[in-house]
């Protein structure tokens, strides 16, 4: 770590626009100055879930301002870099963000630096923990559910991923079938806490297989069925949100416990950090769940505060610092930002599966997530 280094971070990948102003100190020290972002919950909730073209329009109208805001909060400083997602996500989205990023770099003369939404997330909790290399990470949101050894800055390595549909996805969608809203998660933990989560008996996909990798198709099935056919009353309701979150919750649980002991197996360390990222990360049950199962393996569980577990820029702002900082220094290359190309799909892991294709489930989404 040699110099100090100020990263304007663009996040607009999904649903949410967001602005951040970073910096990292010559010693090391992280300081968000600003972090501004702008949730369009709204304007999705009466379809129940994200559209598209709703959240690209909602992107171009707000990202001048939020720009606007997140500098003039940052105060008087002097940026070295822009960092934005350059996916995976919406791709819509994903170019609404990237481009007022290359036209703000372009008119500042600034280097540009492309970030995969993912690994936002997966050094997110570095904004505010000192959490060193390698660490576990369980990542848990609307779009992913993966569980990755985080080597260093640039270097991942996967080691499941969901089968079929993320874990904030299941909650999303069961929330839909029972009424509670969008976005689900929020919803269903709330009404689970007067529910009797042994009431209803629901699958619980691949615990105890060899592998680290989670499906919640079967769930979310069974789950609609039961709502349809025996969730008559309030009480009914919580019943069902209790025994969805308990599925949820063992299954993030058994995979968890599976990927740790691969991870202590394969690195030397002693006291290693669990991770846990992403919007679902924000579920109490889950996460003393996840912290009781760390203690048990001999990890130290790390939750980033839970407005740097949801989509944010100061993540995004922190990966592209990350990335300035290991290369030493930042190559002015004009035309290579300008050419940096919007992703829809973007694996995290995409250099280490391109030597080594490790990994054959990949679901119906293919290798997005
Ligand atoms: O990371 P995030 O903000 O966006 C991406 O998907 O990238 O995660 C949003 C997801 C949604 O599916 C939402 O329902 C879920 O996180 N979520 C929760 C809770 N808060 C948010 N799921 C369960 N319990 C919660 N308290
Ligand atoms: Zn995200």
């Amino acid at each position: 770590m040699t110099q100090s280094l100020t990263v304007l971070g663009i996040e607009s990948s999904c649903d949410e626009t967001a602005v951040a102003v970073v910096r990292r100190d010559a010693a090391g020290k992280v300081e968000v100055l600003s972090s501004v972002i702008h949730s369009q919950v709204v304007a999705h909730a009466q379809y129940g879930g994200v559209v598209p073209e709703i959240a690209a329009r909602s992107h171009v109208e707000t990202i001048d301002s939020l720009a606007v805001r997140a500098l003039l909060e940052a105060g008087d400083v002097t940026l070295d870099a822009v960092a934005a997602t350059a996916g995976p996500g919406l791709i819509g989205g994903v170019m609404v963000g990237l481009s007022f990023a290359k036209g703000f770099a372009l008119a500042r003369d600034l280097p540009l630096i492309p970030v995969n939404h993912l690994e936002g997330h997966a050094l997110s909790a570095r904004l505010t923990e000192d959490v060193s290399f390698p660490f576990l990470l369980l990542l848990v949101s609307g779009g992913h559910c993966q569980l990755l050894s985080v080597k260093d800055v640039g270097d991942y390595e996967r080691l499941g991923t969901t089968i079929d549909d993320a874990a904030g996805e299941a909650f999303d969608k069961i929330a839909k079938v029972l009424g509670l809203g969008y976005p689900g998660g929020p919803a269903l933990e709330a009404c689970a806490k007067t529910g009797d989560a042994t009431r209803f008996t629901l699958p619980r996909a691949l615990l105890g297989r060899k592998d680290c990798d989670f499906s919640f198709s079967g769930l979310k099935t069974a789950a609609a069925k039961v709502a349809h056919e025996e969730v008559k009353t309030e009480q009914d309701r919580a019943d069902l949100c209790a025994s969805v979150q308990t599925a949820i919750t063992r299954q993030l649980i058994d995979r968890s416990d599976r990927a740790m002991k691969a991870f202590i197996e394969q690195n030397s360390v002693t006291a290693p950090d669990f991770v846990v990222a992403g919007g679902v990360a924000a579920n109490a049950a889950i996460r003393n769940a996840l912290k009781e199962t760390s203690a048990k393996n001999g990890f130290t569980f790390v939750a980033p505060p839970l407005k740097y577990c949801t989509d944010n820029a100061a993540m995004i702002a922190l990966a592209g610092l990350e990335h300035y900082q290991k290369q030493g220094t930042m190559p002015r290359d004009v035309h290579a930002d300008m050419a940096a190309l919007a992703r829809p799909r973007w694996p995290l892991d995409e250099a280490r599966s391109k030597s080594a294709p490790i990994h054959k489930s990949q679901g119906r989404k293919g290798a997005k997530a």
